[in-house]
């Protein structure tokens, strides 16, 4: 029985429209953030956990599902803030007006606030083993926190206006983009008590992974349009971001990118002969960068 992405989205998608407003407590909050959560992303963070379970072997119960969607509301917290007009001051997000431009900046930094919140909640509150679910919260500080994604969040802002070489470039995606992606896919080898081997190779996949993905959102934002991806493009350049086209070019960031993802694949082949199980599964994420 194999799943494909859709398969996993629906799961996600599923909980997360049944339980989220329960631990809501304020009509307006709730309404903001469940505005962003369900405006529809594509819930690779998550589905990477759940893939990640069941290719170790592991079954995705009530649990699983609760602790793998705890990342959602993270990262979606992590979409909320980056619009503000204090950050990146963007007016559309998965198709719709973003949240402070919907519910004015206060809210909108209050849904943010609450959904990073909730994910704790939710992946220290679950039925997973205790021991478990204290890895889960160390590991999950530690990739969204001030050593992580926040840390990458400051770099992009502090550094906007400066030229940054390839190598500090390349710590800045790993930081803002690559530590939730890389998380995601630990994730799914802490609820299954993986080995250190086998917790290192996930590590090397996911790292590989969340770097090609900020490259290739980098390339998103100057080949796409709006109504491809659902947010504005064409922003980049016009704010002085550091990105990867600013400082190779389209040809070279391009070239970056498929050195990450040749190394994600060869990360997926080590996961196949240290594991003994098919990781197969990843192609379909791997296929989500078509050039
Ligand atoms: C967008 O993430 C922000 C980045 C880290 C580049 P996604 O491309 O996963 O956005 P959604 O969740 O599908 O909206
Ligand atoms: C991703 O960087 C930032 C996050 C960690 C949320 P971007 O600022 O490039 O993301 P988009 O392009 O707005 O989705
Ligand atoms: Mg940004
Ligand atoms: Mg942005
Ligand atoms: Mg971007």
């Amino acid at each position: 029985m194999t799943k494909s992405v859709s398969d996993y989205q629906q799961q996600i998608n599923d909980y997360l429209s049944h339980f989220v407003r329960r631990d809501i407590d304020q009509q307006t909050l709730s309404d903001a953030m469940t505005y962003s959560l369900m405006a529809g992303g594509k819930r690779l963070r998550p589905a990477l956990t759940l893939a990640t379970v069941e290719m170790l072997g592991g079954t995705i119960d009530q649990a699983v599902l609760k602790a793998a969607c705890a990342l959602e509301l993270l990262h979606t917290y992590s979409l909320i803030h980056d619009d503000l007009p204090a950050m990146d001051n963007d007016p559309l997000r998965r198709g719709k007006a973003t949240n402070h431009v919907r519910f004015g900046a206060g809210m909108a930094t209050l849904a943010g606030d609450g959904l990073l919140t909730l994910a704790f909640q939710w992946v220290s509150e679950n039925g997973l083993p205790e021991r478990t679910r204290l890895r889960l919260v160390q590991a999950l500080s530690k990739a969204a926190g001030p050593a992580g994604m926040v840390a990458g969040q400051a770099r992009d802002i502090h550094y906007t206006g400066t030229k940054l070489n390839l190598d500090q470039l390349r710590y800045l995606h790993r930081q803002k983009t690559g530590a939730l992606l890389r998380y995601a896919v630990m994730a799914g080898g802490i609820i299954t008590n993986q080995n250190q081997p086998i917790m290192k190779a996930l590590e090397a996949f996911g790292a590989s992974f969340g770097l090609a993905f900020q490259i290739y959102d980098d390339i998103l934002d100057v080949t796409s349009t709006p109504e491809q991806l659902g947010k504005a493009t064409h922003k980049d350049a016009g704010e002085n971001k550091n990105t990867y086209p600013s400082l190779l070019g389209l040809d070279g960031a391009k070239e970056q990118l498929d050195k990450a993802l040749d190394s994600a694949r060869q990360d997926q082949e080590q996961l196949n002969q240290l594991t003994g199980h098919s990781f197969a599964g990843y192609d379909e994420f791997l296929a989500y960068f078509k050039a």
